[in-house]
């Protein structure tokens, strides 16, 4: 674990959201007006990094729900082998960090908490690929950088295979 969190878990009402933020506006509010009741009526899961100084106050968190893709979406290699109907995938609704954890391996460590899961939702529920539809170019090339690749239906939509996340805990 990073320096200075005490865990990663699901959002209750026990954190203290109010002084979060992470830069952009639209995910600060996320987190404060919309993320728990997203996660108590089973839309979306909200896991959030706690700081361990005793204040409960959350650091980062992340969403995660279920989507599926068009194989119209995907490449000719992507599609090969696969029917043609809709493919069920993890979506990445969120992910953010407090400015005062930015550049310390937390978004990594958030990313491949979600990575993990995925992976083990996957045992009984096929998932085929994570999907994030970034917010914007610094974001795109975050996911990039962790091996996202851009869907054919647009270029904020991007994709990581199972197969992939896999491979990262093997
Ligand atoms: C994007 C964000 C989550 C990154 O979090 P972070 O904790 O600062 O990132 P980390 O320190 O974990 O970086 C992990 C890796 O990603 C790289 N990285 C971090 N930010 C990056 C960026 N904007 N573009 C490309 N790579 C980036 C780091 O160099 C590091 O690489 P390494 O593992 O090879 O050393 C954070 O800057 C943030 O919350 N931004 C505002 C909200 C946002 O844009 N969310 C994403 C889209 S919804």
């Amino acid at each position: 674990m990073i320096p200075g969190i005490r865990a990663i878990e699901l959002i209750t009402k026990a954190h203290n959201r109010s002084d979060f933020n992470c830069g952009k506006p639209q995910l600060n509010d996320y987190l404060k007006t919309q993320a728990r009741y997203r996660n108590k009526k089973d839309i979306t899961r909200i896991f959030v990094a706690v700081s361990d100084d005793n204040s409960n106050r959350i650091v980062g968190y992340y969403g995660l729900t279920s989507t599926s893709i068009a194989t119209s979406e995907l490449s000719d290699k992507m599609i090969k082998g696969l029917p043609r109907y809709p493919i069920t995938c993890a979506l990445l609704a969120r992910l953010a960090v407090d400015v005062s954890f930015h550049n310390k391996g937390l978004g990594g460590v958030l990313l491949a908490h979600a990575w993990r899961n995925v992976l083990e939702v996957s045992k009984k529920l096929a998932i085929k690929s994570m999907i994030v539809d970034a917010k914007d170019q610094e974001a795109k090339t975050f996911y990039l950088h962790h091996g996202f690749i851009q869907l054919t239906s647009g270029p904020m939509r991007l994709a990581l295979s199972i197969d992939d996340i896999r491979k990262f805990f093997r």
